[in-house]
């Protein structure tokens, strides 16, 4: 497996950035359904390295993961400390879901697996939450929903996260979740038209349930959204599933 160079869009320097104490170099992963992402981020959350991309292991086990992300840190310069973004429940860095990569990842250790793997500092999130950190305001209440394999939810107000927030695996319409109708699941199974439908549906939904002030919408899916978007709903960029891994690593 070759990890693939993605240009950032945002200004990112080639050089082999400085792992000053002052100014920490955080190597931010995204683990997804489809793409193992990283790439390195400084304590302002610039982008310091271009976006590395490795295909996610067919049968997604912690150790087929780990080995792709191992490849992913060989492609990247050196680097002070690691965030992660999940796709699933994880607390205090031990996952216990992966609705899309395997039933393995159930109590696995991935932080602590990854501070003794690479000896530097690890910490670890839902990517949801993490997209989230980088991009909401902290004014209000906040929901950022990624569609992609997945589907991603999570809620911050006044910029404070309020963990666990699963939309993905709540029950939907008849005998189904969010996830089967929005994930990539969905929009295979329904095409692109009425899967937009159900997006548009759901945000309705979303918008009586959480009453938000502001809804974000990223993932790789959001691109394939062709309604125009209500008032303070924004599309946001995928990358910033990378960028806000600086946040896990904040004073609170
Ligand atoms: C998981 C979520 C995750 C989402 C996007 C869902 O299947 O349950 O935790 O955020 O996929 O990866």
């Amino acid at each position: 497996m070759t990890a693939q160079t993605i240009k950032p869009s945002k200004t990112a320097s080639n050089a082999s950035p400085k792992t000053k104490t002052s100014n920490p170099i955080t190597m931010c992963i995204d683990i997804g359904g489809s793409g193992l992402k990283a790439m390195l981020v400084d304590a302002e959350g610039h982008p310091v390295s271009e976006r590395q991309r490795v295909v996610t292991p067919a049968v997604a086990t912690p150790r087929a993961v780990l080995k792709g992300l191992d490849q992913l840190r060989k492609a990247l310069p050196t680097f002070d400390r690691v965030s992660v973004g999940f796709p699933g429940v994880i607390k205090k860095g031990v996952t216990y879901t992966a609705a899309n990569l395997h039933p393995a990842w159930y109590g696995f250790p991935l932080a602590k697996e990854l501070e003794t793997r690479w000896k530097k500092p690890a910490r670890a999130a839902n990517d949801a939450a993490v997209q989230g950190y980088g991009v909401v305001k902290g004014d209000g209440v906040e929901l950022v929903i990624t569609l992609g394999t997945g589907l991603g939810s999570s809620l911050f107000t006044d910029g404070h996260l309020c963990p666990g927030l699963e939309l993905a695996h709540h029950p939907w319409k008849r005998d189904r979740e969010y996830e089967d109708y929005l994930g990539r699941r969905g929009l295979d199974k329904f095409g692109k038209k009425r899967w937009n439908k159900l997006v548009q549906e759901a945000i309705e939904q979303t918008a009586q349930l959480f009453n938000w002030d502001h809804l974000y919408l990223g993932g790789g899916n959001a691109k394939k959204i062709d309604f125009k978007l209500g008032k303070n709903v924004e599309a946001v960029s995928n990358e910033a599933g990378l960028l806000g891994g600086v946040a896990l690593w904040r004073d609170w």
